[in-house]
């Protein structure tokens, strides 16, 4: 494919624009300043625009390990986006495939794709979520088997779907619970129904998808080939 052609596809820019920005010297292909539209680029060559990396042209799909204090939204008048953590280029373009709230941590799945991402969230597919949950009383005896049966949420007329509880460690109130709709604070409301209040929440696993440790929170990757392709599954 010639430059200006990926450059178009990659940043939706008009030819004219792609020739502007090649033309200004700072476009580089495998580290090599490049001013003519018309070098070619393979599948294997690096691109990138003032020292940020072009991605190919084509869907982008990530995975985040989410700090603390970010929201999942473009804008917020009071905290930081997550988005501020990608260093990537048309951040306005990619939206996330299921939010935290902005005090939970741990997984979350980036994308451009929406059709991707509806496989996701539609309530129809059902998609698992694992989060850790650290609670601040005791876990009782019932929750498994109550959580199993579905509770009452307050303001929803539908008691919630069969979530599965495990416990992880009893002395720190500590567990993993399963989910497959992605309600409204949906994990800290299904606590409330039982009379327990969450401390903290992570989320740990969307469908196939695991969050990746070897991410500091605050960091990022591209998701692979088999973790894309899981979602089509
Ligand atoms: N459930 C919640 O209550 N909060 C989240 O961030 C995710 C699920």
């Amino acid at each position: 494919m010639r430059l200006d052609k990926y450059l178009c596809d990659a940043l939706g820019a008009t030819r004219k624009e792609a020739t502007i920005i090649i033309r200004s010297g700072d476009v580089t292909v495998n580290d090599e300043v490049k001013k003519s539209g018309s070098v070619k680029v393979t599948d294997d060559c690096v691109v990138e625009w003032q020292g940020r990396t072009i991605p190919k042209p084509g869907p982008r799909y990530f995975m985040l390990f989410k700090p603390d204090g970010f929201v999942c939204s473009h804008e917020d008048s009071s905290n930081q986006t997550a988005f501020a953590l990608l260093d990537e280029v048309k951040i306005d373009a990619l939206h996330f495939a299921g939010r935290l709230d902005v005090d939970t941590t741990g997984l979350v799945l980036i994308t451009d794709d929406g059709q991707w991402s509806h496989r996701i969230t539609s309530p129809k597919r059902k998609c698992e979520k694992t989060y850790r949950v650290w609670l601040v009383d005791p876990i009782g005896e019932d929750y498994a088997e109550k959580l199993a049966e579905g509770v009452e949420l307050r303001n929803e007329k539908e008691p919630t779907l069969p979530a599965k509880l495990e416990i992880v460690n009893a002395d720190e109130n500590e567990l993993l619970l399963t989910i497959t709709e992605g309600k409204y604070h949906q994990v800290k409301r299904m606590f409330a129904a039982l009379g327990n209040k969450v401390e903290h929440l992570h989320r740990e696993r969307i469908g196939a998808i695991e969050l990746d440790y070897s991410l500091e929170p605050g960091e990022y990757r591209s998701l692979t080939e088999e973790e894309i392709a899981s979602v089509w599954n």
